[in-house]
């Protein structure tokens, strides 16, 4: 992996964060948990380069954000669809994501992420919030929260981004 600036990042964000997803990833080498997240963006804000994660809270990695500082966004060329689809239909609870798809955890980072992504980004939360009911302001997307599953909002600085090529 070598590391870049967030600036010479050049991927289309759009494209990155909503058609080949990223794998939200945190927690230890004895502890730590894995899913796959096709909401969010990333940006500036205060002055940094900055991630911005949805997590509702009955995801299992929602516990690992909530326990560590640092978690990792990866990304992953086409061939491991399959293995990011698993991530998100599975549940850690329940599942060893990273024997059911051949995904191989590195700890070399503040947060784990896996041997085979193309581009990751450690993030250290800044900031975090439920979204909320009285905040909606266009009614159309209550319809995502039917079970009253509001995501919690990561404002997380980019500390470090590392590409493989
Ligand atoms: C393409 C895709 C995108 C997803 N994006 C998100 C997301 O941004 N936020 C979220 O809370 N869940 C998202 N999910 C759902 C979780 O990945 C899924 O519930 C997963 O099984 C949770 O695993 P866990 O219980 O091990 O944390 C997504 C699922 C898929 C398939």
């Amino acid at each position: 992996m070598r590391e870049i600036s967030a600036f010479e990042l050049n991927d289309n964000i759009f494209k990155t964060i909503g058609k080949d997803w990223t794998l939200v990833t945190a927690g230890t080498k004895e502890k730590y948990n894995t899913m796959t997240a096709s909401w969010g963006s990333v940006g500036i804000m205060w002055n940094k380069p900055t991630a911005f994660t949805f997590i509702r809270p009955q995801r299992y990695t929602y516990e690992f954000l909530e326990n560590n500082e640092y978690y990792t966004l990866s990304v992953y060329g086409e061939e491991y669809r399959k293995a990011l689809t698993l991530c998100g239909t599975k549940s850690g609870r329940d599942t060893d994501k990273a024997k059911e798809t051949g995904l191989t955890p590195v700890f070399d980072e503040k947060a784990p992420y896996f041997e085979q992504a193309r581009l990751v980004l450690v993030c250290r939360k800044m900031y975090a919030q439920d979204l909320n009911e009285e905040s909606i302001i266009d009614e159309s997307i209550k319809g995502n929260y039917k079970d009253n599953d509001y995501h919690r909002m990561y404002v997380s600085e980019i500390v470090k981004v590392l590409v493989n090529d």
